[in-house]
């Protein structure tokens, strides 16, 4: 989704917004602009459709627009085309009043039709453009300066946002307000910084401030002051970001996909160090005494895309282990449906972002019913994070390639922690069982590694000769099938090529007649009681034309005899496969990528952080 940047300072501000706008690239876009000025001239605005490459080349790395103080943008076009007139910044035409927007105003329409009657003409299709009219038209009408008038425009406007704002009375500052869209304010020496995320943030300062909902802020050069809606100043917590800086940068890898799956063993390692403390996991921090653990009658796991097929694994591991049942949602789903939350209840959300809309929807939905809240969230600070009645911090440090690989990777380690603190306090595992289970989570990170450097250069292979496949199958059964929904999902976000996850035994119900010669299905196979089933529903496709890649675990070699392909992951015990499992299907789907020449971080239409809904 868009992202926003904006600075005040001694330095040039267009060099310093374009190099953030470089590290906000992740989270999809389609147009970009800055608007800099230079003291007390008005700013000036400079747009480029398409990659930030076009915007940088036009202001020659923003060395043709000068002035200390700015603000910048990339579109993720929602209301209107992408197209330059609708790129922001936006500003009014005597550029009294310039912004830049993430986020969506419903009740633009109505907005635009008030402010037509005042006057206003609309120069493009968008609602940020409705916005910045609507705080113009406050600032004229009332006289009583910028808060004033984006606290008026906050009261009526409908919907979400992260706003910065710059007005030509009021060189040197911005003005910010935020609604339900990430924005964090950077601090440093004698100037102050405004990102959608920490990445743009981390060459500069360390120092940032989490705007909260309905709330203002003002940026000077260095000092930052805030306000409620009703324009009453407010003290914000001064927080330390702990992510180093190279964390955000490629480290001489090709893509940030590929960074971030060898990242994954350091990933994993750190979430089971925050919990497992002298032996045991210690869930005390997220605030999960043993009361609550026992009492609790139902889980409810709810989240998005990979946070979701995430969850469907923690389900077979909680259900399987401390026998609580569990239900595991779509978030966009859950929000609508009016769900009866039983009393005893606990609602698990998984988030990389932090501020996924409808995953937040779900939370707020939750906590309105009394119901307690967990979030599993991987950004610090971000609005879930901040909501959730408990929070259990996934380690993955920052994710930048929009298809999610390490943080996944620590989600499904989080949901295996609570199943196994969950059994343990509720007593329907051994003491035996426990010190086992603790053994073999300690053991992943190791065991991926292993994985990574044994098997990347045969499913680079194998991934250049399907790289022309069509339709692709994921197949499995139990806790295999939530990796084919990962796998598969991995595979035709970043390639483009069509591919469903199927339990294994749903093919016969109809999906088995897509079934011709040549098509790929991978075949996950890592549970022994279902081995049979599996070979057996393998067996049928292949019958009918399909080529079988099999994943299983070592020993399982008789495979040999069913798939044209196999691979092989390291024995765990079997609730822990998925960690195994998925990195050879994360390494399918990034060579197929590769192999097809595409841009593997940034895929089509995606966006790394959905706050829309
Ligand atoms: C896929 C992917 C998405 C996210 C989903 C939820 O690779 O990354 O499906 O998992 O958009 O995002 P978060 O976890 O930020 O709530």
């Amino acid at each position: 989704m868009c992202g926003i940047v904006g600075y005040t300072g001694d330095q040039q501000a267009a060099p310093i917004l374009l190099a953030g706008l470089e590290k906000l690239e992740y989270r999809g876009y389609d147009s970009a602009g800055l608007a800099v000025r230079d003291g007390e001239r008005v700013p000036e605005v400079v747009k480029a459709k398409g990659r930030l490459r076009a915007l940088a080349e036009k202001t020659d790395n923003g060395r043709a627009m000068r002035g200390n103080c700015g603000i910048g943008h990339t579109r993720w076009a929602t209301h209107g085309e992408p197209s330059e007139n609708n790129a922001h910044p936006h500003c009014t035409d005597d550029r009294s009043v310039v912004a830049v927007h993430n986020g969506i105003i419903e009740n633009y329409q109505e907005i635009r039709e008030k402010l037509i009657k005042n006057g206003y003409t609309f120069y493009s299709d968008t609602d940020t453009e409705v916005a910045v009219k609507l705080i113009d038209h406050y600032y004229k009408k009332y006289n009583e300066g910028p808060l004033d008038a984006m606290a008026r425009a906050m009261m009526r406007i409908r919907g979400t946002y992260a706003l910065a704002v710059m007005f030509k009375d009021y060189p040197e500052e911005i003005f910010v307000a935020r609604q339900d869209n990430p924005m964090i304010i950077g601090v440093g020496e004698g100037e102050s910084f405004i990102a959608s995320d920490v990445p743009p943030l981390l060459p500069y300062t360390r120092k940032v401030y989490y705007i909260g909902n309905q709330e203002l802020g003002r940026l000077h050069k260095g000092e930052v002051t805030f306000y409620n809606i009703d324009q009453e100043e407010i003290q914000k917590e001064l927080v330390t970001i702990e992510w180093d800086a190279e964390a955000a940068e490629k480290g001489g890898y090709e893509h940030f996909m590929i960074k971030e799956i060898h990242e994954q063993p350091r990933a994993v390692r750190d979430t089971l160090n925050s919990v497992i403390r002298d032996g045991h996991i210690d869930l005390t921090e997220a605030g999960l005494s043993d009361d609550v653990i026992r009492s609790l009658k139902r889980i409810y796991i709810v989240a998005c895309g990979s946070a979701y097929h995430a969850g469907v694994a923690a389900q077979y591991v909680i259900e399987d282990l401390a026998r609580i049942p569990v239900r595991v949602e779509l978030a966009s789903e859950f929000r609508y449906r009016n769900p009866i939350l039983e009393e005893n209840s606990l609602v698990i959300i998984i988030s990389q972002s932090g501020e996924t809309a409808d995953s937040l929807a779900a939370l707020r939905l939750a906590k309105s019913q009394g119901v307690p809240t967990m979030a599993i969230v991987n950004v610090v600070g971000s609005t879930i994070a901040r909501e959730a009645d408990h929070i259990f911090y996934t380690l993955a440090g920052p994710e930048i390639a929009v298809a999610t690989t390490k943080a996944y990777s620590t989600q499904l380690v989080a949901g295996y922690l609570l199943g196994v603190q969950f059994a343990h306090v509720r007593g329907t595992i051994t003491e035996e069982k426990y010190e086992e289970l603790l053994a073999a989570l300690q053991e992943l990170p190791d065991q991926i590694a292993k994985l990574l450097e044994d098997d990347k250069e045969r499913i680079q292979w194998f991934a250049a000769k399907y790289a022309n496949a069509k339709d692709v199958f994921f197949i499995g059964r139990g806790i295999d099938y939530a990796v084919s929904m990962e796998g598969s999902l991995k595979l035709k976000e970043i390639s483009y090529i069509h591919s469903e996850a199927y339990a294994a035994g749903e093919l016969k119900h109809g999906t088995i007649s897509l079934i011709e010669d040549g098509i790929l299905v991978v075949s996950i196979l890592t549970q022994e009681a279902l081995y049979e089933k599996m070979i057996s529903n393998m067996v049928e496709v292949k019958c009918r034309g399909a080529y079988l890649m099999g994943l299983t675990t070592a020993g399982n070699y008789n495979i040999e005899d069913t798939v044209d392909f196999a691979v092989y992951i390291p024995k765990t015990d079997e609730h822990f496969t998925p960690s195994l499992a998925v990195v050879p299907l994360q390494l399918l789907g990034y060579y197929v990528s590769v192999s097809k020449g595409l841009d593997v971080d940034k895929p089509r239409n995606l966006a790394k952080s959905v706050t829309v809904e």
